[in-house]
């Protein structure tokens, strides 16, 4: 399987687990019971805890409840880690973290949850033998009754570490020699709970979410902000995407592409998805948030060398990619100027490790010599077919996406030379995160 089937194939449970009921109030009030107690995230609430599990679902806690993902509303969180409440009775996480470190196989993806004095070790939702401990039997020196946890991989800590929040305290515990170091970080506003997301560090305090540095503590300019603009979905609320999850017969792609570090991305409207973070989730966001200048859509993405060429109406806007995108000085020139050709693009691949990047407009395939200064076109082929919105090239051959279908072949040139399309097949919610 290439990436991008691989990735879609391990969405499908954490696509089909983001379906959630359009009405929370209705469906906690069919439970029947604790119907006042049932907490509202819109309402603008402090979480006890936050926490992805082994399949990339992230889950809130507040009390007794929690939240499965971005969308639905409160649930018991005994009906999910059932000893959580069940046999213990406490009724609340202190903080919770997933582990990251791959050190010991045991433990790589595994739950913990603290409370009061204990932590408790999940997988698959399921509480593991001789837990719960003692959190110091565990993590000799960290302090019971915690605030927040947070996972911090040795390349992002310096070692594989947790950090851990109590008070104006924060707790860094190094996981292979067991060594914790106790800092303050005066910027940060105390953590009630703390999500590692891609390579970012949350802390949540109050109804707000701050963004920091986990080896220095420093703050990112603009916070904190309002987490029900991002961290959930709730009327009024939104960072500008208003990105409803579509049906997966109505999807519709724009473009599609991955880059040198293996990062896939599609573009659909305003909108785009990362499709490698599965083990983070699927989210959609505005493509202006990471490519400010393009506030439009786009026709056509690929990557090159670490540059990410965007194409809209007859501009092309090439960003330098690293830990942002940066517009290269100059950009966006035309199509005509950047790569030689005129008109509208419908879509664009580059296979790995080529240096010739095939155009696709209407029924024509051209392909354009990225080596050459300035740009050529070295082929122009006919398609089998036309109005085609996006299409992928991977180690193991060419996705071509036209509406809610995608065809397969196995090269530029077999996509060239065939005479008729293959069978398509559906985009599946596996693929986009689109619903059934
Ligand atoms: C969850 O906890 C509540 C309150 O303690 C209890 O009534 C309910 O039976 C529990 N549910 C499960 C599935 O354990
Ligand atoms: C995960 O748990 C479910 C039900 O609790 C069980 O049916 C399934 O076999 C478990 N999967 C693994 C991989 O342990
Ligand atoms: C949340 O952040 C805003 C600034 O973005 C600030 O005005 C507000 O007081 C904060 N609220 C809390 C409860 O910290």
């Amino acid at each position: 399987m290439d990436l991008l089937t691989k990735t879609l194939f391990l969405c499908l449970v954490l696509a089909l687990a983001h379906g959630a009921p359009a009405h929370p109030q209705d469906s906690a009030a069919e439970d029947g019971e604790s119907q006042a107690a049932v907490p509202d995230r819109c309402d603008g609430i402090e979480f006890d805890a936050i926490t992805p599990d082994e399949k990339g679902m992230t889950f809130f806690f507040k009390g007794s409840h929690l939240w499965k993902g971005f969308q639905g509303p409160a649930q018991p969180s005994n009906e999910t880690f059932k000893e959580l409440d069940d046999i213990h009775h406490i009724g609340h996480v202190d903080a919770a973290f997933r582990m990251h470190s791959t050190e010991s196989p045991d433990t790589h993806d595994h739950i913990y949850f603290f409370l009061d004095d204990k932590v408790f070790r999940y997988y698959n939702h399921t509480l593991e033998d001789g837990y719960p401990k003692a959190i110091q039997e565990e993590f000799p020196g960290v302090p019971s009754h915690l605030d927040a946890a947070i996972e911090c991989p040795s390349g992002e800590c310096g070692a594989d570490s947790v950090i851990f929040f109590k008070g104006d305290d924060v707790h860094v515990y190094d996981l292979s020699t067991k060594v914790m170091k106790t800092k303050t970080w005066p910027d940060l506003p105390a953590c009630t709970s703390a999500l590692h997301w891609l390579e970012h560090y949350y802390c949540f305090h109050g109804n707000n979410f701050t963004r920091f540095n986990p080896t220095s503590g420093e703050v990112s300019a603009g916070y904190p902000k309002d987490a029900r603009n991002y961290f959930m979905k709730c009327p009024n609320f939104g960072h500008g995407g208003n990105y409803k999850v579509p049906k997966c017969s109505e999807v519709k792609l724009d473009a599609i592409t991955t880059d040198d570090a293996g990062k896939t991305y599609f573009f659909s409207g305003p909108v785009y998805m990362r499709l490698d973070t599965v083990r983070d989730g699927l989210h959609a966001f505005p493509i202006s948030r990471s490519w400010k200048e393009v506030t439009n859509g786009v026709d056509a993405v690929f990557s090159y060398m670490d540059k990410f060429y965007m194409i809209k109406d007859e501009q092309v806007y090439i960003y330098k990619t690293g830990a942002r995108y940066t517009l290269v000085e100059g950009y966006p020139k035309t199509l005509k100027e950047e790569l030689g050709i005129d008109g509208r693009v419908d879509a664009a691949f580059l296979c790995p490790n080529e240096h010739t990047v095939h155009i696709i407009q209407g029924r024509q395939m051209i392909d354009v010599d990225l080596t050459a200064t300035p740009r050529v076109v070295i082929r122009d082929l006919p398609l089998p077919f036309s109005d085609l919105d996006a299409s992928l090239c991977g180690s193991e051959g060419i996705k071509v996406f036209k509406g809610s279908q995608f065809y397969f072949y196995e090269s530029a040139m077999t996509l060239a030379a065939s005479k008729m399309a293959p069978f398509s097949q559906n985009i599946t919610p596996a693929m986009m995160g689109c619903q059934e």
